[in-house]
């Protein structure tokens, strides 16, 4: 019997009485996507081990001869010579087995007091944070990129749309400072997100703890943790902190995403408010004279397959009984997709604020076609005794005029004026144009060319700090 046996599935031993079918293997195998894990998972088991010989669980020579072993992997993997088995099924059993291979007992040693729920779990929070970090800087990249342009921009007067009917004006640069916002926000979840991946849930083990006496605290400042999972359960089936960042992550796209739409729309031949350099763009293969915004379009459709990928880990955790289960295998690829996706994105934005050309006279000429001072008109007549109300309806009928005309409001006489009004006076001219409207719009938050230097500079510091 025992002769039969050992022939038996590599990995599993005595306790299997036949071989698992190879299509079984390969359903259940995760070895071709969280092989991505393996400098983590070495990363880990190096401070597992570390603190097994500090406990005197593991003897020094033998922590010698792992450290010696998962150097020589690290260099193998490195280099690309690292043999991949699906029989070993994932990255842990993989990078187990060559260890054993190098340093023989030593490395059948390293499991001691361990499971692969708890680590894996903190394989995948070492990934997480790793990509939280990068993401902050790319973030950072991106804000200041868009900070230049606003700064290059920041008297360049555009129609600030509501309903995507011209509005009021603002300056180009006020509205790339909305993005750099948005972004500043996303970096501030990441960040708070990032509490609560740093965690350890090594020693959990395979659900309960484990009975050797184990120093998780030692291992948690090894792997710059702030803390241990408090309960063993738990930690082996949290998934919490990989839903939330990919709910960051999902938030953030909104923002490319919107972002992406204005520039299509911006770069369109009838809007021609802007262009984009020739690297981000690509042409027809039928229509020679195409210059199609892509970056922007792609990003804008990426932006789909990240919201698939929260809800896809929503409902993978969803009525999963404690404690860890074989679904939450499925939470390594939405989650890679996901920092991709991301990472890719965020640097290509970067990149391409650079190459945005802003075209201002395009821009003038929208914002003076759409009554984008009829607020300012109301306002002044407000600021001469009129009730709000009355100097609304007051610049409905003058708008109104003006449209039948065709002509804008500062085309018409102060004597044409003051036929719906008779408070208005010369001093008018000045509100109806684009720049005192803009520049009358001084207070923080404002986008008064002023404010924007301010916004800019507080910008700026947040970035250097
Ligand atoms: N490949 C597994 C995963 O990704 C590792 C943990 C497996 N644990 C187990 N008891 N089967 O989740």
């Amino acid at each position: 019997m025992t002769a039969q046996l050992s022939k038996k599935s590599e990995a599993w031993s005595a306790r299997f009485s036949e071989p698992v079918s190879d299509l079984v293997k390969r359903y259940t195998a995760s070895v071709f996507f969280d092989k991505r894990l393996a400098l983590f998972d070495i990363q880990g088991s190096l401070a597992h081990a570390e603190m097994l010989h500090a406990q005197g669980i593991l003897s020094a020579a033998d922590y010698a001869e792992i450290e010696r072993g998962m150097a020589q992997i690290a260099q193998e993997i490195g280099a690309g010579q690292f043999e991949w088995l699906l029989d070993l099924e994932d990255v842990h059993l993989n990078i187990e087995k060559r260890l054993t291979e190098l340093v023989g007992d030593a490395g059948k040693r390293l499991h001691t007091g361990r499971s692969r729920n708890d680590q894996v779990a903190t394989d995948i929070r070492l990934y997480v944070r790793a990509a939280i970090d990068d993401i902050g800087a790319l973030l950072g990249t991106l804000r200041a990129a868009l900070t230049d342009l606003a700064e290059q921009h920041a008297d360049t007067i555009m129609p600030g749309f509501t309903h995507m009917q011209v509005a009021q004006p603002i300056t180009f640069g006020h509205h790339m400072l909305a993005y750099v916002e948005m972004f500043g926000r996303d970096a501030e979840r990441m960040a708070d997100c990032r509490k609560r991946v740093n965690r350890l849930p090594l020693g959990a083990a395979a659900l309960a703890g484990t009975t050797f006496p184990i120093d998780r605290a030692r291992v948690a400042k090894t792997l710059g943790f702030d803390d241990v999972c408090h309960n063993s359960l738990d930690a082996v089936s949290d998934r919490d902190f990989a839903i939330e960042f990919c709910a960051a992550g999902a938030l953030l796209m909104m923002h490319v995403s919107r972002m992406a739409e204005e520039l299509v729309i911006w770069m369109s031949p009838r809007v021609g408010f802007i262009d984009i350099a020739d690297r981000f763009c690509t042409g027809s293969s039928i229509m020679p004279q195409k210059k199609n915004p892509d970056v922007p379009e792609l990003a804008r459709g990426k932006t789909g397959r990240v919201y698939g990928h929260l809800i896809g880990l929503l409902t993978l955790m969803k009525g999963q009984p404690l404690a860890y289960n074989k679904d939450n295998q499925e939470d390594k690829e939405p989650l890679f997709d996901t920092v991709d996706t991301v990472v890719d994105t965020l640097r290509i934005f970067a990149d391409m604020a650079g190459g945005i050309s802003v075209k201002p006279e395009a821009m003038r000429a929208a914002a003076l076609q759409g009554y984008a001072t009829a607020t300012d008109l109301a306002d002044y007549l407000v600021k001469k005794g009129l009730p709000f109300r009355d100097a609304h309806e007051a610049v409905a009928r003058a708008v109104r005029a003006c449209v039948d005309a065709g002509c804008d409001l500062a085309d018409l006489s102060l004597q044409q004026l003051r036929a719906f009004s008779d408070l208005i006076g010369e001093d008018v001219f000045a509100v109806l144009t684009l720049e005192g409207s803009v520049a009358a719009r001084d207070h923080v938050g404002g986008t008064a060319p002023r404010q924007v230097r301010a916004a800019i500079a507080r910008v700026r510091a947040q970035l250097a700090g």
